[in-house]
């Protein structure tokens, strides 16, 4: 069964356009003031995903298919030009969106058995949100908010609230006395800290290597500096983007595109400092090949 209006995604007229490397595939397309954005909201109310509804382990691309925005209610068969608009609309820049979408279009299509090794490099013509999970590609161990997928319940696709609970005691107990509680950078290098050892005890077939960990850093990167800002993110708005995947009312995309140079700053940080000086790491070092 699917979600009532399943097939409907956004339709708003462009404010602004964006061009870029593989223009003529992506050509117009749009940002949002906060303002159309709220708009846009309106029209693209929230509803949960369906029983029969695909869903991904990401929960950016759940939350925009929760609203029907780019990304159809049911999560199924969205293609290359709506995965692009909607990195527009979330501040990536044309030529880094074009990139991520051409390459993720190629990573996950499964070619036939008889095709040959050129098949290898074409592209898929529509995706599925659950075809996200496949365990090895861009999902990978250790993630903030799901399993593994290699053990119990062999799920790393659903959030786990547990570990959003975990994320959200972190923020809590760090900033005590303030006014407005965020889930911060900090919070941040603790929870994959710990979810990395939880890990390493827990999973025989744990595999978290450099590719792992820096996608890990740039995840984390979007978590704190597109769904939140400057490196982080409002405990209201963590719990409605991770655990409900739905857009909060006061939340709207960042208003300039993000600055690729400092995009990379911020990740090389996050991944070295998960790294750094850390005695629960380096106690369990023995697990290493
Ligand atoms: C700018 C837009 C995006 C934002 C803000 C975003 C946000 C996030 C966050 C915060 C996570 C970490 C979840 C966790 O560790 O529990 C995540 C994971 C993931 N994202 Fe996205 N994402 C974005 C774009 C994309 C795109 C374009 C794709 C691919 C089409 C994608 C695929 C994934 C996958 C497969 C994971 C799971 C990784 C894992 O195993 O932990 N994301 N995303």
């Amino acid at each position: 069964m699917t979600s009532p209006s399943s097939q409907e995604t956004s339709n708003l007229p462009h404010s602004s356009t964006s061009g870029g490397f593989f223009a003529n595939l992506f050509s117009r397309t749009q940002r949002y003031s906060p303002e159309e954005w709220k708009e846009l909201l309106k029209s693209h109310p929230y509803v949960p995903p369906g029983s029969g509804d695909a869903r991904s382990p990401c929960p950016l691309l759940n939350t925009f298919a929760n609203h029907g925005i780019s990304i159809p209610r049911n999560g199924r068969n969205f293609t290359k030009r709506q995965l692009y608009e909607l990195l527009i609309i979330m501040g990536v820049k044309s030529m880094l969106a074009s990139l991520v979408v051409t390459s993720v279009f190629v990573m996950y299509r499964q070619p036939a058995p008889n095709s040959t090794w050129r098949d290898s490099f074409r592209s898929a013509s529509t995706l599925s949100l659950d075809s996200l999970g496949i365990h090895g590609l861009l999902e990978h161990d250790v993630s903030l908010t799901r399993h593994d997928a290699q053990i119990a319940p062999y799920d790393a696709v659903s959030v786990v609230p547990e570990l959003v609970q975990q994320m959200a005691t972190l923020a809590q107990t760090s900033h005590l006395n303030a006014e407005n509680i965020v889930f911060d950078d900090e919070n941040y290098f603790h929870h994959r800290k710990s979810r990395w050892l939880t890990c390493i005890k827990e999973n025989p077939y744990l595999h978290y290597s450099f590719i792992q960990q820096f996608l890990s850093a740039a995840e984390a990167h979007l978590l704190l500096h597109l769904l939140g800002r400057n490196d982080q993110i409002s405990l209201d708005h963590m719990n409605l983007f991770l655990l409900d995947e739905r857009f909060p009312d006061n939340w709207h995309p960042i208003d300039r595109p993000l600055s690729g140079l400092s995009a990379i700053r911020t990740i090389i940080r996050y991944y070295r400092r998960v790294r750094q000086t850390n005695p629960m790491l380096a106690a369990s070092k023995g697990t290493e090949s």
